[in-house]
């Protein structure tokens, strides 16, 4: 008796055993499942923040869904402060210039080529909507954190070398070919620049050539209205060519995104998409492709606005959004950027522009043609006092001039990794 109540406590005792290691298991599965559908719960919640109800979808052919959204449903409206805002569906006043773009093209001997998004081969959104790239459950997992989704991972503004401290200058390995004005208050700026499909090394680099509006010192608090094109692998999923827009009041810590990826620019433009590829782009000794880019204060309301191409007046970014580009800005660059990564310990072979150094000139480098910036009389004015900055420029390149057809402009780029940049 005794041995049999011995071993039914024994077994008892196993069946305890055998109950706490399958409870420790389920537990553990449990804890796993759980953070698993808690971040599966977060994308969903943020994907829904993200992509509102849309009138009508347009799939394009590189694989994005534009969604058109009613205009005053954009994300712009969950901004606290744009609750009862009443959209401006037009600037004030459109600042005035020597440069056409139209008539420049007519004069040029080299003229550039109509361009065009590529969804636009499947349809157009209805008037009263805004068409918005939608953001995809993978697009959001290939951000660090759902968090940092649509915004930049680190300090991406140029400082030329009298503006910065000389240890700024190498930030993360992004580096830069740019020109440069500063010393005077700014209320926007233009350029037309060629498109390009530069090659990236690896997903966690980009490749973009843009214009910076910048307000306040490189510290904490800068402020910065970026616009331009971008191959980015990481944020988009793919290799292709997009038109993009950037926003920050602090540095890049906590506010602003690219896009309509948060809440900020408000968007009146129903044929362009924000972050869309752009096509066809420039070939090397072949057809070439510009773009033209005019952001501007309006000396009413104090909004910035954005104008892509000739005429499509994309929206603005309200003035409260800032700081210092609630007054002016105090510094305008153009250019291009790269994040060299050093795979392998190397400079990256990401190219930036063409991937081709500025003393090849037309059809084979870069450029960015006809820069002029927006004075306090909201007048367009050719750029006083041009600097230009590189961080390697035997990696990446600039060199400016200036001449009647293109007014001042500057060829920018290169290849990265070369005998000369390893
Ligand atoms: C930046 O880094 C590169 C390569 O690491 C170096 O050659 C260059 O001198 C640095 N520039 C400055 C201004 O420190
Ligand atoms: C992007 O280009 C790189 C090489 O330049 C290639 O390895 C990669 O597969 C491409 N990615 C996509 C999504 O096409």
């Amino acid at each position: 008796m005794g041995s049999a109540r011995f071993s039914r406590c024994r077994t008892m005792e196993a069946l305890v055993a055998i109950f706490c290691v399958l409870g420790m298991i389920s537990l553990c599965c449990a804890t796993r499942m759980e953070s698993g559908s808690r971040q599966k719960l977060e994308v969903q919640k943020h994907l829904r923040r993200l992509n509102k109800p849309a009138v009508k979808t347009i799939e394009s052919p590189d694989g994005d869904l534009i969604d058109c959204v009613h205009m005053s449903h954009q994300p712009a409206f969950d901004h606290p402060f744009l609750k009862d805002h009443k959209i401006q569906m037009r600037p004030s006043y459109h600042p005035e210039g020597l440069f056409d773009e139209n008539k420049v093209a007519e004069k040029a001997s080299e003229k550039p080529n109509p361009i065009n998004q590529l969804w636009h081969v499947n349809g157009k959104c209805p008037d009263g909507t805004i068409p918005i790239r939608r953001t995809k459950h993978e697009d959001v997992l290939r951000a660090s954190s759902v968090k940092r989704y649509g915004r930049k991972k680190h300090r991406s503004t140029p400082i030329p070398p009298r503006s910065a401290e000389p240890d700024l200058i190498n930030q993360s390995g992004h580096q830069h070919a740019i020109a440069y004005v500063e010393g005077d208050k700014y209320y926007g700026a233009k350029a037309t620049m060629n498109v390009w499909e530069p090659s990236i090394q690896q997903p966690n680099e980009f490749s973009l050539s843009q214009l910076w509006i910048l307000g306040g010192s490189f510290g904490e608090d800068l402020n910065s209205i970026e616009a331009g094109w971008q191959v980015s692998p990481d944020l988009y999923g793919d290799n292709n060519t997009r038109l993009f827009t950037y926003w920050t009041s602090d540095a890049y810590q906590a506010t602003g995104c690219y896009n309509l990826l948060c809440s900020g620019f408000i968007q009146i433009n129903s044929d362009i998409a924000m972050g869309a590829s752009i096509s066809p782009v420039s070939a090397y000794r072949n057809s070439q492709y510009d773009i033209s880019i005019l952001v501007w204060k309006d000396p009413k309301e104090g909004h910035w606005w954005m104008q892509f191409g000739n005429g499509f007046v994309m929206g603005y970014w309200p003035s409260f959004l800032f700081s210092y580009l609630a007054d002016s800005a105090s510094m305008i660059e153009w250019g291009g950027e790269v994040v060299n990564s050093e795979p392998n310990g190397q400079h990256t072979s990401t190219q930036m522009g063409s991937g081709h150094f500025p003393d090849e000139g037309f059809g084979k480098a870069s450029y960015f043609r006809n820069i002029q910036v927006v004075d306090g009389s909201n007048n367009l004015k050719p750029p006083k006092g041009i600097g230009t900055f590189t961080e390697q420029p035997d990696c990446y390149d600039v060199q400016t001039g200036s001449n009647g057809d293109w007014g001042h402009f500057f060829y920018y780029g290169g290849p990265g990794r070369n005998p000369n940049c390893q």
